[in-house]
């Protein structure tokens, strides 16, 4: 029979219990991680969220009948026992915070039993991740899930810390909205007043924060829930949280050096990195070129070449012919990889062609400097040279090369040198390196939709000296956006805002948005600012990401409590699910497309 609280008050959590009272009475509560019978004595670990404690039952203290009691409890019952602390009477339990003391019982009620679980409640559990999803509320249970948790709680509230105390003021934006122009898909919420209309969930609070700059309220801050329907990948949760921002009477460098100081404060806070500002920028141009990647990982080199130039008018139609598609031949130099074998690098071009390549070429340096390559044959002894000296190449290299547009080249050799970096133990993983990347390309042209997109959003401020291009070279103007880069990954992003209503007809124009459709869109903003709006600038950090950082995960899922996994579904509610056909009606919805049936396990 469950006992209940009835009085009684926690007076320590586990491990707040140490030396310091020895001899004292405390009262702890939790969970029974683990329970030995040692004949006269019955030992216990209890476990709460903030570790565990030995506690001690013998039957002189705590009587006969609670010593049976104490001989019925099972891992995962949840107690509460009342004792006085004393030194371990057995070795010191190095491991444990409290490894030094005991609590020996004086008092235990049953307060929850519980079935066995079916997993174990443990560090570094073996446990498949789709089990302990369903079982999430368990999973949750254990010590490293539970410490990366508490992390998250903490960032979060350093990070109100540091806004309040630099002037802005948290307010709420609303989850049921109209559709916010960031790009992804958007998830729709029916209305049943409106049969027919339907909210969109916000995927930033994007406008809603411009307009606040346009109604006064100057420096804003929310830590935001946005909703993005598009493909999840491992960094990626199709409901996130931003910490998002934004500042009116500001240009960029106001908003880069508030954002440095934050960081710098709640990296030393939450995990006690120095953190160095400023930190190091980079114009997009060059992380492309450099790395092939907007994001690029500047913890290790192996940093791109172009070798257009070398190749042009070579005997390799593979080489020429993308450079007349209007594309470039770049390649990565594998330094000291020349022996890698075949099979290795056949796996290599399989990779680069998952990432869109056509084909891989590469050039094996031998120790006696003479050459082993997929190309050679189709090259004079000279041209060769004359790449290998441009790709900086000495015996016992590895050059890698790919030939096709700019977009797929950076993107296949990016994924590769991150695929390598990380194989060949190139990367200091002690390292945290912030990088700003600037000087965005205002407009990114798709093939799809056959028109310029805004790279960013359609709010996104041009670059003064580049804006008198717009009509000539639309696709060369850049704009004042910046991303917050942190080893590779985008930690956050944000930009400048359009506050002159020229400027944002002229970019409507340029991005084929008409005039109305502007203003049924999104004419609330419009209309706002004719009112009169401040230059205003913000940006918006993934806390989730920030998280994974701090904690050194690769996974997501491991620092947002209920997470869903790739096909968005999560596997504890069983979200997403059918209703009852009498809520469809209700919304005016019927269903066209087969329901499909419920996924059993
Ligand atoms: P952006 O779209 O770059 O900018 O988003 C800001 C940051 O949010 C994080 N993020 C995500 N995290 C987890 N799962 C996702 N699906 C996901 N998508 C984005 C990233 C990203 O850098 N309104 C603008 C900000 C601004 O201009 O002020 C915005 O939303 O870390
Ligand atoms: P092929 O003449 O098609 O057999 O190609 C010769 C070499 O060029 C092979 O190693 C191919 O993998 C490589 N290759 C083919 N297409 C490309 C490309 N777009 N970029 C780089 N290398 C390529």
């Amino acid at each position: 029979m469950a006992e209940s609280m009835q009085g009684l008050h926690r007076s320590h959590r586990c491990t707040e219990v140490s030396g310091a009272n020895i001899g004292e009475t405390v009262t702890v509560m939790g969970w029974v991680q683990k329970r030995r019978n040692l004949g006269s004595l019955i030992f216990v670990d209890l476990r709460d969220r903030s570790g565990i404690l030995q506690l001690v039952f013998d039957e002189e203290s705590i009587g006969t009948e609670g010593f049976e009691k104490a001989g019925s409890l099972r891992s995962e019952y949840v107690i509460a026992v009342e004792g006085t602390v004393q030194k371990r009477a057995a070795a010191v339990n190095e491991n444990l915070k409290t490894g030094d003391i005991e609590v020996i019982a004086t008092s235990l009620r049953i307060l929850s039993e519980a079935q066995t679980p079916p997993f174990q409640i443990e560090e570094n559990s073996k446990t498949s991740e789709d089990i302990r999803l369903k079982y999430r509320y368990l999973d949750l249970r254990r010590p490293d899930i539970q410490s990366k948790l508490m992390l998250r709680s903490k960032l979060l509230t350093k990070m109100r810390e540091f806004m309040a105390n630099e002037g802005f003021l948290e307010i709420e934006t609303p989850i049921l909205c109209r559709s916010t122009p960031e790009g992804a898909r958007d998830y729709l919420v029916p209305s049943r007043i409106h049969n027919g209309n339907f909210y969109a969930l916000p995927q930033s609070p994007q406008l809603y924060k411009q307009l606040l700059m346009a109604s006064g309220y100057d420096r804003y801050f929310q830590i935001a829930r946005c909703f993005r329907d598009e493909d999840l990948r491992a960094d990626r949760q199709p409901e996130f949280t931003q910490a998002d921002m934004e500042l009116s009477f500001v240009d960029m460098e106001d908003v880069i050096d508030v954002n440095e100081r934050l960081l710098k404060y709640v990296f030393k806070e939450c995990i006690g990195l120095d953190v160095q500002i400023p930190f190091q920028r980079m114009p997009w141009q060059e992380a492309m070129d450099r790395f092939g990647s907007d994001k690029p990982d500047t913890r290790f080199g192996m940093e791109l070449h172009d070798v257009s130039e070398v190749v042009k008018g070579c005997g390799f139609g593979v080489f020429t012919g993308a450079l007349a598609d209007g594309g470039s031949v770049r390649g990565i130099n594998v330094e000291g990889q020349a022996a890698m074998p075949r099979k290795k690098i056949d796996k290599l071009v399989e990779h680069a062609k998952g990432c869109g390549a056509k084909g891989l070429a590469y050039l094996c340096i031998n120790e006696d400097g003479t050459y082993k390559s997929s190309f050679s044959k189709f090259m004079t002894v000279e041209e060769l040279d004359n790449l290998v000296k441009a790709m900086e190449g000495k015996p016992g290299d590895l050059l890698l090369f790919a030939a096709d547009k700019n977009k797929i080249v950076w993107n296949v050799l990016n994924a590769l040198r991150l695929l390598l970096g990380e194989e060949l133990g190139l990367i200091d993983h002690s390292k945290f390196n912030f990088l700003w990347v600037t000087e965005f390309p205002l407009l990114e042209w798709s093939d799809e939709e056959d028109r310029f997109m805004a790279m960013h959003h359609p709010f996104t401020m041009p670059m003064e000296e580049d804006w008198k291009n717009i009509d000539s070279d639309p696709g060369s103007v850049r704009a004042k956006a910046y991303d917050i880069v942190l080893n590779g990954t985008e930690l956050g992003g944000g930009s400048v805002r359009i506050h002159q209503d020229d400027i944002q007809e002229k970019m409507f124009q340029v991005l084929g948005i008409s005039n109305e459709v502007a203003h049924e869109k999104f004419g609330y903003l419009l209309d706002a600012f004719s009112y009169g709006v401040p230059p205003h600038a913000g940006l918006a950090f993934g806390v989730d990401r920030m998280v994974m950082h701090m904690t050194g995960t690769e996974n997501i899922r491991d620092v947002i409590a209920f997470p869903k996994v790739k096909d968005a579904s999560d596997l504890m509610t069983k979200a997403p699910g059918t209703v009852d056909p009498a809520q469809l009606e209700e919304l005016g919805i019927a269903i066209v497309a087969p329901q499909e049936e419920e996924v059993e396990e």
